[in-house]
């Protein structure tokens, strides 16, 4: 047996963590999670309280600020965002280099990194005032940036942003609004939409968001990190399984085929996983899935319509926390699980999903991004690993091959 790390000098001890499992990379006040109990905090306010009570906006400078805003910096917060919601006309030009049927979420990678070509004035981390103007122009063009991914993939205009209604507001009328033709924000949706993106706020070092602080952490500009977290993002283990979770029930289709389905996810030669079901860090029930799955039923009731679909699901988490293998593995319904319902009741085709994700999660990414910069400890990201190749061996020639 050859000890490679005395072979090449190394002899300072590090720890083998695949997936990091149980190594924290940094140290943070904006999120907590306690995953055995099921409990989700922002900045010490319990995520239940706030989707039910707060708004996107609040939600947002909570966690830039670390305390809820008073009247008059929620109604300055929201009207300095408002006033960054324009995207550079060219920046439109971008767009046309896509192919019309390009996942939008490619789209989002390439668009928002761009955006550093653009705003060459809040690019220097090391200015607090560029880092804030920054993070503003990132919180506010997402949603005009993915109101134009999807208008894009479905060939009509795009729409410039009507700074008079909500940030949510403006996002539903930029995605779903037709030139020339008024378009009324249903105020349930606008509600129900708003409540999505308080749930997708935050999750602390979850992939997307360790990305943007490694990319960070080498002193690259925000735009840069945050297209970093997106394309991390896109992965079906993470904020993919949305889209994941609403194909397989539309796959399963009826309840009676559930223990088909169930069956194959158990099964150790089957790749198939239960999407929507199973976290990393939650071994209880997903705080989200269980505001989610309220706002099924409100979308529904307001919009007049339902989904087969719904069913399927209740029956399947009923069905899946009653067996065995579920119970032991601790694997509950994930804040993805619901969500593509109600995404899909409002209209959205399932590629946009992800977007969707990527819009909210921009505050949390900005946030941490912020953090870590204004970190005393901040060092370079930089893991170790270990070693398993061969040993140092004589390099032999090509003719002797
Ligand atoms: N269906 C069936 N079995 C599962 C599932 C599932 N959805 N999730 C985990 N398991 C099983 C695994 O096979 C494994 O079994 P084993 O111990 O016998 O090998 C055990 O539970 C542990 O699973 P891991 O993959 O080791 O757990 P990990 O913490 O690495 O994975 C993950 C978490 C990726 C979320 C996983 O549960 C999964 O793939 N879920 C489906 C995808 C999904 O819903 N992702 C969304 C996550 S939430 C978010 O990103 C917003």
């Amino acid at each position: 047996v050859v000890d490679i790390r005395k072979m090449y000098g190394q002899t300072s001890a590090f720890t083998y963590d695949p997936g990091f499992t149980s190594t924290a990379s940094c140290q943070s006040t904006l999120t907590y999670i306690d995953g055995d109990e099921g409990v989700l905090l922002h900045r010490g306010y319990a995520i239940g309280e706030l989707a039910e009570q707060s708004s996107f906006m609040e939600v947002a400078y909570l966690l830039l600020n670390g305390e809820l805003p008073t009247k008059e910096e929620l109604a300055g917060f929201s009207t300095t965002i408002t006033r960054h919601t324009m995207v550079h006309e060219q920046l439109a030009a971008f767009f046309r280099g896509f192919r019309r049927d390009a996942h939008p979420m490619a789209i989002m990678c390439g668009v928002v990194g761009a955006l550093s070509a653009f705003y060459h004035d809040s690019t220097d981390i090391h200015d607090p005032v560029q880092r804030t103007i920054a993070s503003h122009r990132l919180i506010a063009k997402i949603p005009t940036i993915a109101a134009m991914a999807y208008k894009y993939s479905v060939g009509q205009p795009f729409l410039y942003p009507d700074n008079s209604l909500s940030y949510t507001g403006n996002f539903l009328r930029m995605t779903f609004g037709v030139p020339a033709e008024p378009y009324e924000v249903n105020p349930v949706v606008e509600k129900a939409m708003d409540r999505i993106f308080i749930l997708h706020a935050d999750h602390e070092q979850n992939a997307s968001t360790s990305t943007v602080r490694l990319a960070g952490s080498s002193g690259a500009n925000p735009f840069a990190c945050i297209a970093a977290g997106i394309a991390c993002l896109w992965g079906p283990a993470h904020g993919g399984a949305n889209e994941a979770a609403l194909n397989m029930l539309r796959e399963i289709g009826t309840p009676d085929r559930i223990p088909e389905f169930i069956a194959r996810a158990k099964d150790k030669n089957d790749p198939f996983r239960l999407m929507g079901f199973g976290h990393r860090v939650y071994k209880n029930y997903d705080p989200r899935a269980t505001v989610m799955q309220k706002t099924v039923r409100e979308v529904f009731d307001s919009l007049k319509v339902s989904d087969p679909v719904f069913e399927t699901a209740l029956r399947l988490e009923e069905i899946a926390l009653n067996d065995p293998y579920f119970v032991e593995k601790k694997l509950f319904p994930n804040v993805d699980f619901y969500s593509g319902i109600i995404l899909s009741a409002i209209g959205f085709p399932t590629e946009m999903f992800t977007v969707l994700f990527a819009l909210a999660r921009t505050v949390g990414w900005v946030a941490q991004w912020n953090e870590m910069i204004t970190d005393p400890d901040q060092k370079i990201g930089r893991p170790r690993q270990l070693y398993t190749g061969p040993a140092q061996r004589p390099y032999v020639g090509l003719d002797q091959r």
